[in-house]
């Protein structure tokens, strides 16, 4: 898996961002940080149960190495019961200036490491993969589209889906009319008041379609 993790950061557009100087993202594989001979960075939980756990001092090794070279804003642990990530959140993350993103890989890690280490706690939606490093790629590519820079067109990325609190409006390109489906006609008028108005009227029904949720006040945003 870091392999694969290497190869989404150098392509992508986290690769871009890093040929572009905009942003650095370093891997680190906590089987450098194991402590016994054969490597091992998990154990059996104490109590019993199934699955192995990851153990403290590795990551700790790890963590306090990094701090000790520069300062962090956050150690993020990726996990599904952490909070429920929203472009709120990866908004604020992107004003950062240096953050650690812990993948665990097993069924679960010290707890000694939540308590002592991590600072957040993030779930990128409700479902369970098998390993924090997806979410970490996630997280990665979220925050890295916000960085000025990183994509061409910031204006697009300001005008993404949940920047407004709505979903996004439909779009079109050329041809205007493809297998007798025509592009809606306001979009092809000129008059930028009435498109502004009719892609707010399209966002607003979608989200209320969609996601009701969004548009309440009792929504967790
Ligand atoms: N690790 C496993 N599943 C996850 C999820 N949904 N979000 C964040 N980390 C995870």
């Amino acid at each position: 898996m870091p392999q694969a993790l290497a190869s989404f950061m150098q392509t992508s557009i986290v690769g871009r961002g890093q040929e572009k100087g905009l942003v650095e993202v370093v891997l680190h594989n906590l089987h450098d940080y194991a402590t016994d001979k054969f490597k091992h960075i998990d154990d059996t939980p104490y109590g019993g149960g199934a699955g192995m756990i990851l153990q403290a001092e590795p990551i700790f090794a790890c963590i306090d190495k990094l701090q000790s070279e520069r300062s962090y804003d956050d150690v993020i642990f990726l996990t599904p019961d952490g909070v429920r990530l929203t472009q709120n959140v990866c908004a604020e993350l992107s004003l950062t200036q240096n953050l650690i993103l812990l993948a665990g890989h097993y069924k679960g890690i010290d707890q000694r490491v939540r308590d002592v280490l991590v600072t957040r706690e993030v779930s990128i939606g409700d479902y369970v993969l098998t390993g924090g490093e997806l979410p970490a790629a996630v997280l990665t590519d979220a925050i890295v589209r916000l960085l000025p820079g990183v994509v061409g067109d910031a204006e697009s990325v300001l005008d993404d889906s949940f920047m407004h609190g709505l979903l996004d409006s439909p779009h079109y390109t050329k041809p205007a009319e493809f297998r007798g489906l025509k592009v809606p006609e306001v979009l092809t008028s000129g008059n930028h008041a009435a498109i502004r108005s009719w892609r707010e009227d399209m966002a607003r029904t979608k989200t209320m379609e969609r996601r009701p949720d969004m548009l309440s006040d009792t929504h967790e945003e």
